[in-house]
Parts: structure tokens; sequence; C-alpha cells
């Protein structure tokens, strides 16, 4: 890394999967607006359009993606092709998830498939993907990982998304002990309940006002709220922290139920 660049994200290159909504592309402009520039990765290439215009009328650059991260083909090619133009990158926010909600004995194997390939297995792909990339070229980097606080603590109904949030919480250590090698710091963020596409039915429902009633904050997330811890996991300042799941989530796991 330039001496430039280690000071000031200007320059710097940050790719962001799962930028098509919620809190992905929140995080993709969080990022233009901290003077980074963006690779907005998702299937959905369309939305990805309006957030490029978006990020460059904040002065950024930003190259939209189409990226399946359950496809590793489609990863390896979708990050070659924007190293490429990119000519860089310092920062994958591993952020893709879905959710499925089913009770245990009612989760079809497709359901748990499909959560587990796309929250874990696509986490993992896209970070195997981008850390090749930083090796080839003996640049540093930082990954941060999209946990949960599902990934600390357990609910009914979520199991597959439950454990899948675990395991990206292990990924994340593992990942920090054999990456330092390569100077790749790797980190999660674990955040409460914020209301997207992935939960808003559940949060406006009778059960997510009781939920938000025991929020020792009480209240839900905002997209916001993950700015600071993002920008820190993803900056030089963090320079040492490597391993570390920071939880944002107005204290939720805290108390006993
Ligand atoms: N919202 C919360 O309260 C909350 C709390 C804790 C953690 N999280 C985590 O935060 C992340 C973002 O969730 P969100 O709330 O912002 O949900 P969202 O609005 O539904 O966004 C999910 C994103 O993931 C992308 N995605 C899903 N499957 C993909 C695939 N196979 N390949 C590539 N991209 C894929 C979607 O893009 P395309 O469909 O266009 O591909 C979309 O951009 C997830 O990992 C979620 O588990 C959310």
């Amino acid at each position: 890394m330039t001496q430039e660049a280690s000071q000031n994200p200007s320059g710097r290159v940050a790719v962001v999967t799962g930028a098509s909504s919620g809190l992905g592309r929140h995080f993709a402009l969080t990022l233009a607006k901290a003077g980074y520039d963006v690779v907005a990765a998702a299937r959905r290439t369309e939305r990805l359009k309006d957030l490029a215009q978006e990020i460059e009328a904040l002065g950024r650059r930003c190259e939209a993606v189409g990226i399946d991260v359950t496809e590793v083909a489609s990863v390896t090619e979708g990050l070659e092709n924007a190293w490429r133009r990119m000519g860089r990158f310092d920062v994958l926010v591993n952020n893709a998830g879905i959710a499925l909600s089913a009770k245990a004995l009612d989760h079809s194997d497709d359901d748990w498939n499909q959560v587990i390939d796309t929250n874990l297995t696509g986490a993992w792909h896209c970070a195997q993907a981008f850390a090749r990339k930083l090796a080839e070229t003996g640049a540093g980097g930082c990954i941060v990982n999209v946990a949960s606080i599902l990934g600390l603590r357990v609910a009914g109904q979520v199991a597959a998304y439950a454990v899948s949030k675990a395991a990206v919480i292990q990924m994340t250590k593992a990942l920090a002990l054999e990456l330092a090698q390569q100077n790749i710091r790797v980190n999660a963020l674990a955040p409460g309940y914020i209301e997207t596409d992935l939960n808003r039915g559940f949060l406006q429902s009778d059960a997510g006002e009781r939920m938000r009633r025991k929020i020792p904050m009480k209240r839900f997330g905002r997209p916001e709220d993950l700015d600071a811890g993002l920008l820190f996991l993803a900056g030089e300042g963090a320079g040492y922290v490597t391993g570390s799941v920071l939880t944002i989530d107005g204290g939720h796991v805290l108390p006993l139920p």
C-alpha cells in the first residue's frame, strides 16, 4: 500500500457483495462517501447501475459486477474483471446473504442448502478469490464479513441462517489466522436487526414489535448505525485488529430471555 493510500481511503478500492439492496447498497455508499472507489457486486445488475451512478456523482469510481456468490466461477470471473478495471483491491465487504424462516423440522434440504450456499460458502468463495488476488501482488488488505447476532445467539425458526452466521464467525477467525501472513486482516460485523427486504415482514409484525421491546435500547438498528464500525474495521486505525467480531445491536444479545 502506498503511503498516500495508507493515510486516506482516496484511491483505495472496496468490493461490496450484495450491493443491490439493503445494507450492501448502504455500505457501498458509505465507503464511497469516505473516499473509496467501489466494486458493487450482486445478481441484479440493473439495480447496481443506479448505485454506480450515485457513487460516480460523489466523485468516486464504481464498477458494477454481476456475481452469484454461490457459483465459484461467477465469483472468480467477476472479481477478475473488476480487478482488471480497477487495478487494485483493498477491502472486501462480504455482505451477500439471504434468510429463510421455517421451523427446524420443516426446513427442506433445498432451503437449508440455499442458505448455507449463499451465506457461508458464498462468503468463502468471495474471501478466497479476493485474498488470492491480493496474495498474487503481495498487497495487504482486509475483509469484513457481515455475520449477525444470530451467529452468537439463536432464535426460533431461523436454524439454517443462525448456523450459517455462526460459521461465518468461525470462518472469520480461521482466515484471520492464516491470512495474517499475507497482511490481510479479517474481521466480522455482527449487526442486530435492521429493517431491510430481508426482514421487513417480521419486523413490522406483532412478533417483531415484541422483540423490539426486549432490545435494551428499545429500537431496531438503522443502516447508518453500522457506518462507524465498518469504516473502523476497513481503515488503517484497525491495522492491528484481526479475528474480531464487532457486535452492533443496541444491546440486543445481552439479556437473558
Ligand atoms: N437486515 C438485518 O437486520 C441484518 C442483520 C444482521 C445481518 N444481516 C446480514 O446483512 C447482509 C445483507 O442483508 P440485508 O438485510 O441488506 O438483505 P437484503 O436487502 O435482502 O440484501 C441481500 C443482498 O444479498 C444479495 N445476494 C443474495 N443472494 C446472492 C447471491 N447468490 N449472489 C450474490 N448476491 C446475493 C442480494 O442481491 P441480488 O439478489 O441482486 O443478488 C442483495 O443485494 C446479509 O448477509 C444478512 O444476513 C442483516
